[in-house]
């Protein structure tokens, strides 16, 4: 089963009709057809086309549009139209449009400009998604709902009044009481004491560093103000069109919400990914966040949005070059995508996207883009049956939204270098070049299906969640700065790891960061003479205690020379520092817990294997040819070819072997 009733993958892309003539319609759908083009997004940015005055609705040319494209066999993606808010409404109502930590409105003349709290924002959009599902809740072509775009592009948060009023709102729900705020936000520090509702605000732009717990609810907020928006349309769309399934397009690994809960309140994932042809590491970044989407639900979603080729919101916007659309979007594929969708259909002539790459570009058919994007859609249409199946991994990393959130808060730690997206690659890099399939996964969720479990860092770690890690029965391993604080972001009792003391058998004395440029000697324990257990650490460092861990490696010279640096309990590795390399502790685990890669055999370096299904997937993202052993025969469903033994892929190369 798909993820819509359109059989096999999704192909096709952004397209924005009310940008051309009907004359040029009609070329589009016949080109679209040629290229095996089957579903299309419509209508993200139409709001001011569809809704010319307040009430006053033209469907007319969207009937058109939709009535062509399904009389061609192509299906729709209906965007609610919500993102950007007409001039009529911003004009009529200036409060809606956002206001950023400065208290300067910002004004109309982009996109997806509103406040996420806006009442009047949020009824005009109920309004509108009303009328479009009761106008199109019987069109043939209509497959499933886009709402708004891209929530939190642009517009993250607002810090208007209005705002202010439901932030306070929201965390009356949550604290019931002033003393307990007051007492969750440590409001004794700095002289905060709040006395009444009235007095609380937004983080605004303040004189010094804002209260860390009130910009961690703020974040929680944020994300929940977008969320309710989303939830607002999504209501009525269920109403109106209880079997249309809906999706918002997700922007991959985005810091600012927490998409574990708006998963939840979708039918699907969708992606939009666009990973930079001129970042070599960006096939393994891409390989991360497609991980993440296929572990939101646990099950396949959609790449809704990709780049044929460049983008043009980079300072330099580098093309994809040729075989690098094919083999991006194999990958998404291969990590559980049911489609590859592009954004967009023909290249703008105007706009700021004008110099954004299209699947049809300005030059027309005779165009090595136009040539990739044919070649692309015969493609897709030879992987159909992959649709609908699923991955399993063995290991599954950690990532909890409000860890990160408080871990990267401003001004305010022992260091601002941990980042968790740095961190989740720093393991999530090496188990990919094994070609070990690797979920994401809360701290909260049931663990007992894997073999493996790191947490990369979970500075935030409840009494709950460091439980939920206790009852894992496979290998854990836990990286530095974990266990600082608690939901409130204040720190547990006694110090670090806090509630996961007992667990790792030992106590954070104190940290220490190291300076930019510094490194610091690592030595593995058990035999302190062999070149291979030499590590490095950056960036940071730990003095630790130990209770009834043992210890696997020490610092060597430096401030904390002869301390243990890695540590083990049971079955639990600690980390207290960054090492540069973790492939000695991450070999150890995972043979240990006897995980291999998805092959059974050591990958080339630039290949990528990923098992989904049926379905061995083996990308060379290398500039050269590579030898890449088989685990069993098969037919190789791009080419027909019968595969045994071993298969040379060429370089942007890829084969999708069916055993
Ligand atoms: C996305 C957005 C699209 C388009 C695209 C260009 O962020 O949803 O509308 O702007 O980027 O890369």
């Amino acid at each position: 089963m798909g993820l819509t009733r359109v059989p096999g993958l999704l192909f096709g892309g952004d397209y924005n009709p009310e940008q051309w003539s009907e004359e040029v319609w009609n070329q589009d759908v016949r080109l679209m057809a040629e290229a095996g083009v089957n579903a299309v997004t419509v209508a993200v940015f139409s709001w001011s086309r569809l809704e010319t005055a307040p009430g006053v609705f033209d469907f007319g040319w969207l009937d058109r549009i939709l009535d062509l494209l399904h009389a061609h066999g192509i299906a729709v993606d209906l965007a609610t139209a919500t993102a950007t808010p007409p001039p009529w409404l911003v004009r009529r109502h200036p409060e809606l449009q956002p206001v950023d930590a400065a208290g300067t409105r910002l004004e109309f003349g982009s996109r997806q400009g509103y406040c996420p709290s806006s009442p009047v924002f949020r009824e005009a959009t109920v309004r509108l998604a009303r009328a479009m599902a009761e106008h199109y809740r019987d069109h043939p072509a209509l497959v499933m709902w886009h709402i708004g775009n891209e929530y939190g592009d642009h517009t993250v948060e607002c810090f208007c009044e209005e705002s202010a009023r439901d932030f306070r709102r929201w965390l009356q729900a949550r604290y019931g009481t002033l003393e307990g705020l007051n007492s969750a936000w440590g409001t004794s520090c700095w002289g905060q004491h709040y006395t009444e509702w009235t007095q609380l605000a937004p983080p605004r732009k303040a004189p010094g560093p804002v209260n860390p717990a009130q910009v961690l609810d703020w974040r929680r907020f944020s994300s929940d103000a977008l969320l309710a928006c989303f939830e607002a349309e999504r209501e009525v769309l269920k109403e109106v069109t209880p079997d249309i399934p809906v999706t918002t397009n997700f922007m991959s690994l985005l810091h600012h919400l927490d998409y574990w809960k708006w998963a939840a309140a979708e039918d699907f994932v969708s992606d939009d990914a666009y990973p930079d042809p001129a970042d070599p590491q960006a096939p393994v970044k891409a390989a991360l966040s497609y991980d993440l989407m296929r572990s939101l639900k646990q099950q396949p979603w959609l790449l809704l949005e990709s780049a044929p080729s460049a983008v043009s919101w980079r300072a330099v916007n580098v093309p994809k070059e040729p075989g690098v659309m094919r083999l991006h979007s194999l990958q998404a594929v291969a990590h559980g995508s049911d489609g590859v969708m592009f954004f967009q259909w023909r290249q703008a002539r105007y706009g700021p996207e004008k110099f954004h790459s299209a699947m049809l570009p300005h030059g027309g058919t005779d165009t090595r883009q136009w040539r990739e994007t044919l070649a692309l859609g015969a493609d897709v249409r030879r992987l159909a049956e992959v649709a609908g199946s699923t991955t399993r991994a063995e290991v599954a990393l950690l990532l909890d939204w409000e860890s990160w959130w408080g871990l990267e808060a401003p001004e305010s730690l022992p260091s601002d270098r941990l980042r968790l997206h740095g961190l989740l690659l720093s393991w999530y890099a090496p188990l990919h070049g094994r070609g070990i399939a690797v979920d994401l996964a809360p701290p909260d969720r049931d663990l007992s299906g894997y073999k493996v479990v790191i947490a990369p860092n979970l500075y935030l770690c409840t009494a709950e969640q460091a439980a939920n890690l206790a009852a894992f029965p496979g290998r854990l391993v836990v990286g530095p700065f974990s266990g600082v604080v608690d939901a409130a972001d204040q720190v547990h009792e006694g110090g670090a790891p806090g509630p996961l003391r007992e667990l790792l058998g030992l106590r954070v004395e104190e940290f220490w960061p190291i300076p930019d440029g510094r490194t610091q000697d690592v030595l593995a324990q058990d035999d302190p003479a062999r070149n291979s257990t030499r590590l490095t650490a950056r960036t940071w460092s730990e003095w630790l205690e130990l209770d009834d861990a043992h210890v696997l490696a020490r610092y060597r010279g430096g401030p904390l020379d002869g301390r243990p640096a890695v540590t083990r309990r049971g079955t639990v590795t600690y980390l207290g520092c960054l090492l540069d390399d973790l492939t000695p502790v991450l070999d150890e685990v995972l043979d240990a817990a006897g995980v291999t890669g998805v092959t059974g055999a050591k990958l080339p370096p630039g290949v990528e294997a990923c098992r989904r299904g049926d379905h061995l997937f083996l990308l060379n993202h290398g500039a050269a040819a590579a030898t890449v052993p088989l685990p069993a025969s098969g037919t190789d469903l791009l080419t027909g070819r019968r595969l045994h033994g071993s298969v040379v892929i060429a370089p942007r190369d890829a084969v999708v072997l069916k055993h």
